[in-house]
């Protein structure tokens, strides 16, 4: 497995996104969008007219599934990048991603993705620093207050952003939660520019210890 590898965790609209990219721009690294995952896997349970709580046949759909994030979002091979984003996915991923069975399948899948990657990569999403990969190099749990991320994210709404953050946060499984040994970066008021100095900052010190 790549040994270089930044992970990022935090609530919807916290500027993960935003940060990975530019972190990764800025070492000349590459970028593992999870969320967009887990987003992939509920379009394709909406194409199927399948339900999202319905645990057993939405497993079946995602060990099935074969995954690309990049260049643009795939899911067996067809394109969904821009369908990842609609209200739909929006209010089924929360269930999806609830899914006991969808996460091992997911996780797996995030773990091989790395293990294929010949440098360093930026892992982000939310249970990256306490399940995915808890010995990753740098761990980060990214922050705002809701009413930040909410305008972050206004075409999705205010309520639509608290809800996702509720259920993410209050899930059986692998719900979201600060690692213990995650530096927490509040995104508040603050450039894109000085959150990506400060996690290189975190990167430096790490390596000189
Ligand atoms: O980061 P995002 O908003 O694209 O994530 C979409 C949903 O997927 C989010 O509501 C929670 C879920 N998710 C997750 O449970 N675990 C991850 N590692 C990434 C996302």
């Amino acid at each position: 497995m790549t040994l270089d590898i930044i992970a990022i965790d935090g609530p919807a609209g916290s500027g993960k996104s935003t940060v990975a990219h530019a972190l990764a721009e800025r070492l000349g690294w590459r970028v593992l969008d999870t969320g967009a995952m887990y987003r992939a896997v509920t379009v394709e349970v909406l194409r199927h007219g399948l339900d999202p709580h319905d645990e057993a046949a939405v497993a079946d759909v995602a060990h099935a599934a074969v995954i690309a994030t990049r260049p643009r979002v795939s899911i067996n091979g067809r394109d969904v990048h821009d369908e990842i984003r609609t209200d739909a996915v929006n209010v089924g991923v929360s269930a999806v991603a609830a899914n006991p069975a969808v996460r091992a399948a997911m996780v797996e899948r995030q773990r091989a993705l790395a293990d294929a990657e010949p440098g360093g990569l930026v892992v982000e999403g939310r249970d990256i620093t306490t399940v995915v990969f808890p010995d990753a190099r740098v761990k980060i749990y990214l922050t705002a207050t809701l009413d930040e991320r909410a305008r972050r994210r206004a075409d999705e709404g205010h309520e639509s952003v608290a809800r996702r953050d509720h259920a993410d946060a209050s899930r059986q499984a692998s719900p979201l939660r600060r690692s213990h040994d995650a530096t927490i970066v509040d995104t508040t008021g603050r450039s894109v520019e000085q959150v990506v100095e400060e996690i290189v900052q975190c990167l430096k010190n790490t390596t000189s210890s």
